[in-house]
């Protein structure tokens, strides 16, 4: 039986100021989550092709690899650039394409990376330790990208986590007003379809580096989702009650 009076406060510009803190208080806080969020992928996937910016070439070297390309090659020729001089990164740049043998590690490689690697790649937690061969022999192997054991891991924790993220916005966002039914629906479901969309992308990039333009639409995809949600949440339950117009609507009404 419908009772149609019951509920028609039920939505944000009508929401007491309780909840609304409550609403509020976890909008800001995943805001500045997402934010840094945004700041981690620049710094890490962002860098990984040397540059600044996160584009396309990015994620296929995160993910795919550089796979005609150690890591050691693409480090030397990116973020340690500046770490040794030309000469020296030449050296270690040939060394790793002619196989990185043992012999020529003792003679030739080692003192250059005592010299100019050992200070931070020796004895600085996270950061492997160059001055050790089978470190260095792992490293100056092609790059096959990201390995099965790391996206199993990074995969399960974003579904996992993120999913629970955007149920809680999309909760929220479910009691606006004035937005158009359709609208409504298809943003509260996008962010889920784009975060699937974007873990795949990672596995099908691994396998091909063309995928990873779906990395990009994916994180696009949701990014405006939630935006768009984040920001009509909050005019709706800060600006709008206080322009003296009641809302009588019940927002979950088909
Ligand atoms: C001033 C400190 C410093 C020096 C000197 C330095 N590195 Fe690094 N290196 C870092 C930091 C910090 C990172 C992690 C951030 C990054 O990947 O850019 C890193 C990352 C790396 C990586 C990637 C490691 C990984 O598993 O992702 C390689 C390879 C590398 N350095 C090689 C070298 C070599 C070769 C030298 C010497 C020519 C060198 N580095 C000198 C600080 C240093």
């Amino acid at each position: 039986m419908k009772q149609p009076n019951k509920t028609t406060w039920f939505n944000l510009p009508s929401l007491g100021l309780s909840i609304r803190m409550l609403f509020t208080g976890y909008l800001l806080t995943i805001g500045f989550g997402l934010v840094m969020a945004g700041a981690q992928i620049l710094l890490t996937h962002g860098m990984a092709d040397g540059k600044l910016g996160l584009s396309v070439d990015d994620i296929v070297y995160s993910y795919y690899g550089n796979r005609g390309n150690s890591k050691l090659e693409a480090k030397l020729n990116g973020s340690m650039k500046d770490k040794a001089p030309e000469d020296i990164r030449a050296k270690m740049i040939r060394w790793a394409r002619d196989g990185a043998s043992e012999e020529a590690w003792k003679t030739d490689v080692k003192p250059e990376v005592d010299l100019y690697c050992a200070g931070c790649h020796g004895n600085m937690p996270g950061l492997p330790a160059l001055t050790n061969y089978d470190v260095m022999k792992e490293i100056a192997q092609a790059d096959q990208g990201a390995s099965v054991d790391s996206l199993t891991r990074v995969s399960h924790i974003h579904l996992f986590g993120i999913a629970f993220i955007f149920f809680l916005m999309g909760f929220i966002f479910s009691f606006s007003v004035g937005i158009p039914k359709w609208l409504k629906e298809v943003t509260i479901l996008m962010p889920f379809i784009f975060l699937i969309l974007d873990i795949i992308s990672w596995w099908l990039t691994k396998w091909h580096p063309g995928f990873a333009w779906f990395t990009m639409i994916g994180g696009v995809g949701y990014s405006l989702a939630s935006s768009f949600m984040w920001f009509t949440c909050m005019y709706q339950m800060w600006v709008m009650p206080y322009n003296g117009k009641d809302y009588y609507i019940n927002t979950w009404e088909d």
